[in-house]
């Protein structure tokens, strides 16, 4: 039998639908609410459902993360990224034939016109390349807005398949032109995660010289980081595209979302943090620092919104993290030495414990990044890379069914109506 919830409000009491979910948490429907006058209040959304949606499935409480029913675990051992953009946009694993069509779309899409990579002219050598990310993304749009009708299943297609394929070649471009050092050219020969670390650190006519343990390692972090339901930039892509807005736009909006320390800016922070933190022996200092209210300070790398337990993607992270490092001989470093500190101090402190803040995916992939010689400011690049396939297959989603415009409420705490006082009379 279907459940119900009641509400009892001014003494009438009204009938809530309870939505079954297929996995986890069922949630009741209050969008008939609207029409008693009442709106509900949930400020950062925490028990706020915004969609219905069959691409990924989070339980916090047991660190289970499954993209189209696959866990993560599976997919970071046998898939690679390419697969997995496929699986998430279609639903389902491909078959040799889907892989190779797909690989070889995404290959042909790669190039960025020459005239667009002027855009990267306007900005400061310095600029921070997820600011040059971000603006060459929603320029994409001036390329190709008259030829994308997003009611056209298609055209929605063709635009997911050019935005996984061409935001590696955006990344390099904008790590590049941050160091002064002319473009490298994709090159269809590689593998996707190769191919973007010879545009990052190659150079125009020399073979790659990427090491395979760093392409498979970069692979993973693309892996464990392509999808994660409602986070705040897949939000945010939903919430843009909701207005029907091209969706180069929509996708730019959400990697200004990601940019954020609390969300993908995690992984630059954490090695901020580390550096900042400089020794071992002062690492009780920083944690004594994140547990005292008077102090912004948050140990950068630690809980999530939804992990409660631990973070899957942080133990498929761990592991490859130490495996790198042993690769490369780098355990010793001081920095990880501080990070080893830090996880062994917050993982036995009671503040932590008690709140269930433990160690994210951004802090192994930080220290994972680092080891591998990838430069702090590229870290965030990395990450959108990575939730590419996430953020379009949500928008896709949403667009495939009936969908109305992203429009929440608020409750008003301001001015009682009072009539316009002119200057000359204000106190
Ligand atoms: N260091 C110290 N205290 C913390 C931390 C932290 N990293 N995270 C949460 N707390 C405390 C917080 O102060 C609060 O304490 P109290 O109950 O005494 O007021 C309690 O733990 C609950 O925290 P919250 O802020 O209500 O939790 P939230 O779900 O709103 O925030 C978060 C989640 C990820 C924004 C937050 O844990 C944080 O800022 N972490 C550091 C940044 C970070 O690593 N972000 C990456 C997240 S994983 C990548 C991704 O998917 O985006």
């Amino acid at each position: 039998m279907k459940q119900k919830v009641q509400i009892t409000i001014d003494g009438k009491t009204i009938d809530l639908d309870v939505l079954e979910a297929s996995e986890g948490n069922n949630v009741v429907d209050v969008r008939g609410l609207i029409s008693e006058g009442i709106f509900t209040f949930d400020p950062g959304f925490l028990s706020t459902a915004s969609c219905e949606s069959k691409i990924t499935y989070i339980d916090g409480d047991n660190g289970v993360l499954m993209y189209r029913g696959y866990p993560i675990e599976q997919l970071a051992s046998n898939s690679n990224h390419l697969e997995v953009c496929y699986l998430l946009l279609n639903g389902e694993l491909p078959t040799s034939d889907q892989y190779q069509a797909f690989e070889a779309s995404i290959k042909e899409k790669q190039f960025i016109d020459k005239n667009f990579q002027n855009i990267f002219n306007g900005f400061t050598q310095g600029a921070h390349p997820m600011s040059m990310v971000g603006a060459a993304v929603s320029g994409l749009a001036s390329l190709y807005h008259e030829e994308t009708d997003i009611a056209n299943a298609d055209d929605r297609m063709t635009t997911a398949h050019r935005l996984i394929a061409m935001i590696p070649t955006l990344a390099a471009m904008a790590y590049k032109h941050g160091r002064g050092e002319s473009f490298v050219e994709p090159d269809p020969s590689l593998g996707y995660a190769e191919n973007f670390l010879n545009m990052c650190f190659g150079e125009t006519g020399k073979p790659s010289a990427v090491s395979k343990t760093i392409a498979d390692a970069m692979d993973r972090i693309f892996i464990l980081h392509a999808d994660h339901e409602q986070n705040a930039s897949t939000s945010t892509v939903r919430m843009a595209g909701s207005t029907e807005c091209n969706p180069y736009a929509a996708i730019s909006a959400g990697i200004s979302a990601l940019w954020g320390p609390s969300h993908g800016g995690a992984n630059e922070a954490v090695l901020t943090m580390l550096q900042e933190i400089g020794d071992v022996s002062r690492v009780g200092e920083y944690v004594k620092k994140a547990k005292d209210k008077d102090d912004p300070f948050k140990l950068m790398g630690f809980g999530h919104r939804v992990y409660k337990n631990f973070d899957p993607r942080a133990t498929v992270m761990e592991e490859s993290c130490k495996a790198v490092l042993a690769e490369l001989g780098v355990e010793d470093e001081p920095l990880l030495q501080i990070a080893n500190a830090l996880e062994k101090i917050a993982r036995e402190d009671e503040y932590f414990i008690e709140r269930k803040l433990y160690p994210n995916i951004d802090f192994y992939s930080g220290i994972t990044l680092k080891a591998v010689g990838i430069p702090t400011e590229l870290f965030t690049v990395i990450f959108t890379l990575g939730r590419m396939p996430g953020w379009i297959t949500h928008w896709n989603e949403m667009l495939s069914a009936p969908y109305k415009i992203a429009r929440p409420r608020q409750l008003y705490l301001g001015e009682h109506k009072r009539d316009f006082v002119a200057m000359s009379d204000r106190g």
